[in-house]
């Protein structure tokens, strides 16, 4: 079960890649001599922080240059898919822990932590579910009641805390995927809400804490990071709902913002921590979930200019959130060799890959590591 060392090979690189890389390494911001060389969790868990990353059970088992770095660098996991409803349940009353347990596993090995993600979301549905949610509400109850006791009971000694509801936030007018029409105020039209109407929320949340009281619970979502009128109008909408959530007493205990960050759009750090803040101001804890970044496209420059501008962001955009009450930072993958970042049409880049995450395609530390070491430790850029 040991991976092996991580072997630092260029054979899986495209040529060019490796030498942009490596002529202009002198010029980087983030140098090696700017950030400790230890592994990112024991620099965060240093200032009290948390950091852990995105994983699949496949790339632990079939890729132990991809476990080697995990084990080294996260303290806590969180299964990219395994946990999700389609994974845990294909057929209806049939559940399938298979992959969820491969991770569990992997976890417990390692000593690792493991956040559950997600119990209530619009994707990774198996149609049957999807069919089930349009046959009303009471059976929409059924649905939702009895996945959560399957998996909530079976996951119970592993888990802690769970994403109970993901992506519930409408997308504001102006989006780069246009809405569903039958958006219900701030929420999204989701096959949930329209089964059981907005109060689809309160329900996934009670259900979960009726099931087991002192699991951590979470509500998940993106596009509120940026200085944006769409995402300040996403921020608003976020705030109304756990306000309202708050005044009715529903179990929520923590908000994942997913930080799948974008270099082209603006970023003002007080803003960011200011609302990290503002969240924080009703009780609840506040986690980065799924921190990486997207690249314009084409992206600008040679990969020091591209690794120097994610670093600066990244480092900026943690300052805040530290700053602003945020305790654990996870990002979605660790290293740009396995990020779905790649495999999404619609964001792949032409030939490259983007640089978003902590560790590039060769499994060398990049800046990006280096600004989050400075971050978890209060340091400066540099
Ligand atoms: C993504 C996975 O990374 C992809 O591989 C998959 O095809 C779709 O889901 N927000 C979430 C995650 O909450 O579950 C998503 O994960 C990324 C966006």
């Amino acid at each position: 079960m040991t991976p092996r060392p991580v072997r630092r090979s260029l054979l899986a690189l495209p040529l060019g890649m490796a030498l942009a890389g490596r002529q202009a390494a002198a010029q980087a911001l983030f140098t090696p001599a700017s950030a400790p060389d230890r592994p990112l969790a024991e620099i965060a868990a240093g200032r009290g922080l948390v950091y852990g990353c995105a994983v699949t059970g496949n790339l632990l088992s079939q890729e132990p240059e991809f476990a080697a770095l995990v084990a080294q660098e996260a303290a806590l996991l969180v299964p990219e898919y395994e946990g999700k409803f389609a994974s845990l349940q294909p057929e209806e009353g049939r559940f399938d822990f298979s992959g969820l347990d491969a991770v569990l596993n992997w976890a417990q090995h390692f000593r690792k932590a493991v956040r559950g993600h997600a119990l209530v979301w619009q994707e990774a549905l198996p149609d049957w579910a999807r069919a089930a949610l349009g046959e009303g509400p009471h059976r929409a109850r059924g649905v939702l009641e009895a996945h959560m006791d399957r998996v909530l009971s079976t996951t119970r000694a592993r888990i802690r805390e769970w994403d109970v509801v993901n992506e519930p936030i409408a997308n504001p007018p102006g989006s780069d995927v246009p809405e569903p029409p039958g958006n219900s105020g701030d929420l999204r039209a989701t096959p949930w809400l329209r089964a059981l109407g907005p109060d689809y929320v309160a329900i996934a949340f009670q259900a979960a804490r009726q099931r087991d009281p002192t699991l951590r619970l979470a509500l998940n979502d993106y596009g509120v990071e940026a200085d944006t009128p769409w995402a300040e109008e996403k921020r608003q909408r976020l705030l109304r709902l756990l306000r309202g959530l708050r005044a009715r007493n529903v179990p929520i205990d923590a908000v994942g913002i997913q930080a799948h960050l974008q270099l082209r759009e603006a970023f003002r750090p007080e803003q960011f921590r200011d609302f990290v803040r503002q969240i924080r101001a009703l009780d609840l804890q506040v986690l980065i979930t799924e921190l990486d970044m997207r690249e314009p496209k084409p992206p600008q420059g040679d990969y020091v200019a591209r690794d120097t501008a994610v670093a600066l962001r990244v480092h900026a955009f943690l300052s805040a959130a530290i700053e602003g009450g945020v305790r654990t930072v996870l990002t979605w993958g660790i290293s740009d060799r396995w990020t779905w970042l790649n495999r999404e049409p619609a964001v792949a880049l032409d030939n490259d890959t983007h640089r978003g995450l902590p560790y590039d395609w060769e499994l060398k530390r990049k800046q990006m590591w280096r600004a989050m070491a400075r971050a978890f430790l209060g340091q400066p850029v540099g």
